[in-house]
């Protein structure tokens, strides 16, 4: 057994590994994760990034990394249209990275021995790179499969009139995509839906020519997905999540983290703290703002809150708050611009996460047994929260307007009442199936084995 480990291992000796991911916080740190899973199995890891969102490359000195321009004005580098922003990116990066990937094959250290090259779904220009240099490409989605599924349906909604939203009732059921209901399916506020829509299609028909996909999941938190997935992609597929349970926390985060959320999460009891942040996109409006700390302020629940500069419109931070409104909580609130996440979902002193359902925070919140308050905000997050809420029912879907009243009254259901305990065992059950995939013999574990194989064959 020794034996054959050894002779894996100095197979992979020198086998390269390219890695490009989409320059967004939520996209990011799953492609990181990926390299570090790859690395320790013994693969040399190359990254290109863009300027735009540019990475940290001193969190990771055993990378190689490469910076290509993107060619983003101040303007167009905004969150505001996620769907602008991408397609922008994949225009703008095209010769930049054709030109560094062109360098890199021939140089004599780092382009002896590529294996392969893996990029973000969201980047769609490289297929056709790819296929011109003759060098195989594996995809990572960074979202759920049952996302995947959805967003895969959109000619489907469009042709029967789901989308564009119309009259249709938002609680009404979509039959052709169990479970969710009108109002589950994605939404991306842009200016240019068409782009949007050849942007679907692209990505659709590409599945099917890609030389393998990587998922951020496993089958047994999504069956009845990936049993669909299989039977209409049939291309090599590698369910080896969730990333960020084979290592320690890991170092990807654009922002600097604020540890004064663990010495403050030290002094509270036991499952006593609700965790609320929103992502690295999602905005709200400075009465949505109000609502919300005067729900967490009336719950009387200990709370650690993300405020990202940036998360609230027209504001740089918190001056929209009434004065002295922490002070007066006496130390029951505590509020910081980005956290540790992971380390503090793992936090013996958290008892709910109040989350937009971005797919890195709701698998983060599974793998630590923490059940949520879901509030999403646009795209797959929609389809996340209706899992979490319907399928799963490991949180409470916060569906009508931020209201403070109701903020409290669902605080309080998670955080106290005999529903959150009952969540809470649910998704301690869901926890174990985390633990048990990533095992030996486990799927995750098995597809990791599949993946490093069939990265040596090529
Ligand atoms: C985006 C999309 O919005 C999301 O829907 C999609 O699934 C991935 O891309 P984002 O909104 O940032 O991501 O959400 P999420 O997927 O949850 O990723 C956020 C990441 O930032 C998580 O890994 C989380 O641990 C980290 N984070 C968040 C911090 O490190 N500190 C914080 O304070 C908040």
């Amino acid at each position: 057994m020794e034996d054959q480990k050894m002779f894996h291992l100095q197979q992979r000796k020198g086998r390269r590994v390219i890695l490009f991911p989409l320059p967004l916080q939520g996209h990011i740190n799953p492609m990181l994760q990926l390299a570090s899973i790859l690395y320790n199995k013994g693969f040399s890891i190359s990254i290109i990034h863009t300027n735009f969102n540019s990475l940290n490359s001193s969190n990771y000195p055993r990378f190689s990394f490469h910076s290509i321009p993107d060619g983003l004005s101040k303007n167009e580098a905004s969150f505001a249209d996620m769907v602008a922003l991408v397609s922008l990116l994949n225009v703008k990066c095209v010769a930049p990275f054709k030109d560094c990937l062109r360098k890199m094959l021939s140089n004599s250290v780092e382009g002896e021995n590529v294996a392969c090259l893996i990029t973000d779904a969201g980047w769609y220009f490289t297929q056709s790179v790819a296929e011109n240099l003759k060098i195989p490409r594996l995809v990572l989605r960074t979202n759920s499969v049952s996302y995947f599924l959805a967003y895969a349906a959109f000619p489907l909604l469009r042709e029967k009139g789901y989308i564009p939203a119309q009259d249709c009732e938002p609680e009404a059921p979509v039959p052709e995509l169990p479970p969710l209901r009108v109002k589950d399916i994605p939404v991306f506020k842009t200016d240019i839906p068409e782009t949007l829509h050849q942007v679907i299609l692209e990505l659709t028909n590409q599945t099917k020519v890609y030389s393998g996909c990587i998922w951020n999941s496993f089958p047994d938190l999504e069956q009845v997905s990936f049993a669909t997935l299989h039977k209409e992609f049939p291309i090599p597929m590698f369910p080896i999540g969730p990333f960020h349970k084979y290592f320690p926390a890991s170092s990807s985060s654009l922002l600097s983290q604020d540890h004064s959320s663990i010495s403050w999460l030290n002094k509270q009891p036991p499952k006593s703290v609700i965790y609320v942040s929103f992502g690295s996109i999602a905005a709200i409006n400075e009465s949505e703002l109000l609502e919300i700390a005067w729900g967490l302020a009336n719950s009387k629940v200990p709370f650690l809150w993300v405020v990202r500069p940036g998360l609230v419109r027209g504001a740089e931070w918190t001056e929209t708050l009434p004065k002295g409104f922490l002070e007066r909580l006496d130390g029951r609130g505590h509020i910081v611009k980005w956290a540790p996440q992971q380390e503090v979902l793992a936090h013996p002193a958290i008892g709910g996460f109040w989350t937009h359902n971005g797919w890195n925070s709701t698998l983060e919140s599974i793998c630590e047994g923490v059940p949520m308050i879901c509030q999403p905000c646009f795209g797959d997050q929609m389809v996340n929260a209706r899992y979490v809420s319907h399928v799963w029912k490991i949180g409470l879907h916060l569906e009508r307007k931020l209201e403070r009243g109701e903020i409290e009254k669902t605080i309080k259901r998670v955080m106290v009442e005999a529903e959150g305990q009952e969540m809470r065992e649910r998704i301690m059950y869901l926890k174990e199936k985390v633990d048990l995939c990533l095992k030996q013999g486990g799927s995750s574990y098995q597809s990791l084995d599949n993946l490093i194989n069939y990265i040596l064959s090529f």
